[in-house]
Parts: structure tokens; sequence; C-alpha cells
């Protein structure tokens, strides 16, 4: 396998567990349906997608209050997802076929089944109690501080246990009570689970709710603002807005949370070749580059939440990814992607009167073309919606079904994925939207992610090259050029319905070569720099000479 940093020059495949592959009839995913594909990810060969590296969201023992992110056993394999040996056979599959795994780390909260958590809660006395938040409630009765579940559903960010007559945290469920990171013997079990995994052989860890592992020691009530919930699902734009106000939040981004990605860094820096990316929930990306600490000492990696949020406009990807670039640290290098298993579909978020599979073709030509690590979640790559879930067939907390359902192998009625009744109903497209479909069709999104990933392998510009906007580009289109010793490309992505002619400065090349574009039938070869014509809803990439 290529040693050196892989996190930066691969493509990473996000893939939820539960709705991967299920090998034994039971509806729900496991890893030896996941090992079962890997074929599908990358055999070597262009026939396959080709990507670099995957993550597996929580495969651990767990209640699965929030499937799989309240953890009972760090270091082991629910039963529904199988065994350990089970792990250790898709970690040498995965990297028989060169490819790396990542695991998510879940160190903000544990359980309220998990041993630890049980412990703490027996009394106050308990050796285990201050490895979790605990505070007495307010004279009148009320929890400690005004502070909220990031899950509106779940209220307060305290529930009150009757037996000890204190409040405990949670910043999501009260089935995930929040770990107390001031703790050092807290910081010293989550040392041993990182080393139990890395000693196995992951490749890494995404790191989940990396930013709010340290909060005030003081549980001072967080300022208010004239932000209600209900304009507010997530709780970001009031982060945001905070963020602009200058305004300290006391519940997440708190300073002694750089001091715990140190630690973490310093145990994965033992291994050779190892990275951490860290779910850094920060709309806000001053905040979100110190992340990076020095460029080599904290996170390697932190997704771009920015990036995620912005609407389907050119000028605001490109202010994002220009900001961005000036903010990082030296040495840090971006991570970027348009969806996980919390957010909707890109062909359904960004679809205006049925452009969204367009659209969702210039994303993945954005996504992959850019400076930075590209993350693609299952089913991306086959142009996926978000699915309509019946109201009985509701199983999250936070309304995120419709992002989850099984991937969709081919067209039967379990899609591939089951043989039994699926876990969450297969979308209603999967007949179309399916991987045995897209496999041989040329004009599939399957097609266009595959041709990108590929490209991209073999384009030193694409994987590690220098990056620079074209800001006198017309207004519909964000038009960047990567540069590396061996060639130049220019990127040109138009974002609008209408076609685009640009007459490029004939300073900026000679010659130009179509190489890539989101339309299927629009083949490769020279075009012309002083009529460059983008078609609507199309993106290409040009060799530039
Ligand atoms: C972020 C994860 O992505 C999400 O799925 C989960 O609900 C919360 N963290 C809590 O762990």
């Amino acid at each position: 396998m290529a040693q050196g940093d892989w996190w930066r020059h691969g493509v990473v495949y996000h893939i939820y567990p539960r709705s991967f592959a299920d090998s034994n009839g039971d509806g729900v995913g496991d890893l030896a349906g996941i090992t079962s594909r890997l074929d599908y990810l990358n055999d070597g060969t262009p026939a396959s997608l080709g990507v670099d590296a995957i993550w597996l969201s929580p495969f651990y023992p767990s209640p699965m209050a929030d499937f799989g992110y309240d953890v009972t056993d760090y270091t082991g394999v629910d039963p529904s997802f199988g065994t350990l040996a089970d792990f250790d056979r898709l970690l040498a599959e995965a990297h028989a076929r060169g490819m790396r795994v990542i695991v998510d780390l879940v160190p903000n909260h544990t359980s309220d089944r998990h041993p630890w958590f049980i412990e703490a809660r027996a009394s106050r006395a308990s050796p285990k109690r201050d490895w979790y938040v605990w505070a007495d409630p307010r004279p009148d009765g009320r929890p400690p501080n005004n502070w909220k579940s990031t899950f509106p559903r779940a209220g307060p960010a305290w529930t009150f246990d009757g037996r000890t007559g204190q409040w405990y945290l949670h910043s999501f469920l009260p089935e995930q009570p929040d770990l107390n990171w001031w703790n050092p013997e807290v910081r010293l079990a989550m040392d041993e689970v990182m080393r139990f995994w890395l000693d196995r052989g992951v490749d890494g860890f995404r790191v989940d709710v990396a930013h709010r592992m340290a909060r005030d020691p003081e549980l001072r009530d967080n300022p208010l603002v004239l932000v209600g919930d209900r304009d507010d699902p997530t709780g970001q734009v009031r982060a945001m807005r905070l963020a602009e106000m200058g305004a300290t939040l006391f519940d997440e981004d708190w300073p002694e949370v750089h001091e715990i990605l140190r630690r973490f860094r310093r145990t994965l820096d033992a291994y050779d070749d190892r990275m951490a990316v860290g779910e850094v929930y920060l709309l806000d990306l001053r905040r979100l580059a110190r992340y990076y600490g020095g460029g080599r000492d904290e996170l390697h990696l932190a997704h771009n939440f920015v990036f995620l949020h912005q609407p389907w406009k050119p000028e605001a990807f490109r202010s994002v990814v220009n900001e961005y670039a000036e903010l990082l640290p030296t040495g840090a290098w971006p991570a970027h992607f348009l969806g996980n298993h919390d957010h909707a579909r890109v062909a359904s978020r960004y679809d205006e009167g049925g452009n969204g599979l367009a659209r969702a073709r210039v994303g993945a030509m954005m996504l992959l073309s850019l400076r930075g690590t590209p993350f693609v979640y299952y089913g991306e790559e086959l142009g996926m919606r978000d699915a309509q879930v019946a109201p009985d067939r509701v199983v999250d907390v936070d309304g995120r079904d419709p992002v989850r359902t099984p991937m969709p192998w081919d067209g039967s009625p379990g899609a591939g994925f089951s043989s039994g009744e699926p876990w969450l109903p297969v979308a209603a497209d999967a007949g179309r939207t399916n991987v045995a479909t897209e496999r041989d069709d040329p004009t599939s999104m399957l097609s266009l992610y595959r041709r990108l990933i590929w490209y991209r392998k073999g384009s030193a510009a694409l994987r590690r090259g220098s990056y620079r906007s074209l800001p006198d580009a017309p207004a519909s289109l964000f038009a960047f050029v990567r540069e590396a010793p061996e060639e130049r490309l220019l990127v040109a992505l138009n974002f609008s319905g209408e076609p685009v002619s640009w007459a490029l400065d004939p300073g900026l090349a000679d010659t130009g070569r179509l190489e890539v574009s989101t339309y299927a039938a629009r083949q490769p070869g020279p075009v012309q720099l002083s009529e460059l014509v983008v078609g609507p809803d199309e993106g290409v990439v040009l060799r530039l000479g």
C-alpha cells in the first residue's frame, strides 16, 4: 500500500453500516455485508468506484437509541453488525485492495447503559461519578443551566436522576450522557480505546462532535439570543449568530478541547500513517481552522460544515473555499463533503424544479476537483434522493431516516441489500437508481463518479496541486485552476440553468482540452479558450496547455 499522506490524496467513502449490505437476512446491514461489497468500492480497476478509504459509522455494541452513536462498549461489535472477527476480516480485505479504513470514535458521550454510566449513576460516591457531568438543580428545581440538547425533541441538555438527586448532561439524547473530559481517567480510558483499534490496524478515526468534548467547567448559561428553536432546528444558526456577535458559547468549542485533540494526535503519531478527521460542527471558518492546531498537532482533517450548508450559488462556494484557504494554518488540508448520514441528499437538497440530479453531477465534480480530501456518502454516487419514509416506519429521533435508506444494489424488492425486511424502506426510485442499472450506463451518476474518481487518481494537479479561483469568470460559474508541476487544469462549474460563453484571458493558456464533462455525451477533445461554452448545469475539467 502506498505510504505517506494517503488521507490528503485519496477519496474517502462513508458507509452507514446498517444500510449498506445485509449478509444474514435480518434486515440490518452488517460488517460481512460490507466485506462482500468491497470490490464495488475498489477492485483496482476503473470498473469499480476507485475510492481509497472507507469511513464506517459506529458498529459498536449499542442499544441504538441513536443508531450506534450511543455506545455501551467501545471495543466490541454489536451482534447486529457481526463480530470482531468479522471486523478483522473486513479490515484485512479492505487493506488487500489498497483501501484504508477509518472508524467512528464517539468520545463525547456514551450510552446510558454503558457500564461506566451505570456505575456513575449508582451513587454520588461512585468512583465513576465524576466521569460524567453532574450538577445540582437550581434553587427552584430547574435544570442547572439553559443548555439545550442538539436534538430539538430532547429539549434541555439535562436529565434529572431521581435516585441521586442531581441532573446529568447530555448534548444529545438523555440516553447519551456526556463524558466529563476534565477528568484525567476519562482521557486515559479513551487513549486505551484508540490504541485498541490502532493496534488492530485501523487507519484512523472520524471523531464525533469533536468540538463538544470540553465545555465551561463552571457550567455557565449560554447567552440568550433572539433565535427561536423553531427557526433553528440544528442549533447551528444560533451558534453562527453568537459567533458573529463575538459571544462565548459555554457548551462547546471550549479552549480545552484543543488540548484533548493534541492528546489524540500524540496517540495517533505513535503509529505509522494514521489520521483523525473531526466532525467539527461549527459554522464559523475561523473557529474551524483552529482544530488543525498549528497544522500538525491536532486534527489531520476537519469536516467543513460551512461548505455543506451553502446555497446553490457559485459565489457562495467560492467565498467559503477562498476564505478557508486563507484561514488554514500552513500544512493544514481541507476536507470537503456535500452529504452525510445527518443531512439531506444532494440531489434533493439542491433540486429546483427537477434539476437536482444535474446539479448533483456538478456538485460531484466540485467535490472531486477542489483542493482537499473529498468524502462521499454512500449512495451519492448513484444519485440517491431523500426517500419517503411513512410515519409508521420512522425510527430516528431527528428526522434523518430519508437519508439512511438501504443502498440499492439492484432493482429487486429488497434492492439486493437484504433478503429480509430492511430496517428502513427501500427508496421508491430504487428500481432505476441502483448499482446494477447504473453500472453499464455511461450516462449514469455512477459512471460519472467513477470517471471523476479515476481521473483524479491520475491527476497530480487534482490530488495535490495548488488552487486559485478565477474571479473574472462569468457570474454563474465557479471557476478555478488546479496546478502541479506536471499539469494545469481549469475547472468551470455552471451553477445556472443557462449556457455560458466565456472568453478566457489569453494570458491564461494557449490551448485547452476538455477532459471531463458532467454531460455524458460531451466527448473529450480540444476546445476554444476564446469562446468556451459551458452548458446549463454543466461542469467541465479542461487541461490547459
Ligand atoms: C453526530 C453524528 O453524526 C450524529 O449522527 C449523532 O446523532 C450525533 N453526533 C451524536 O453522536
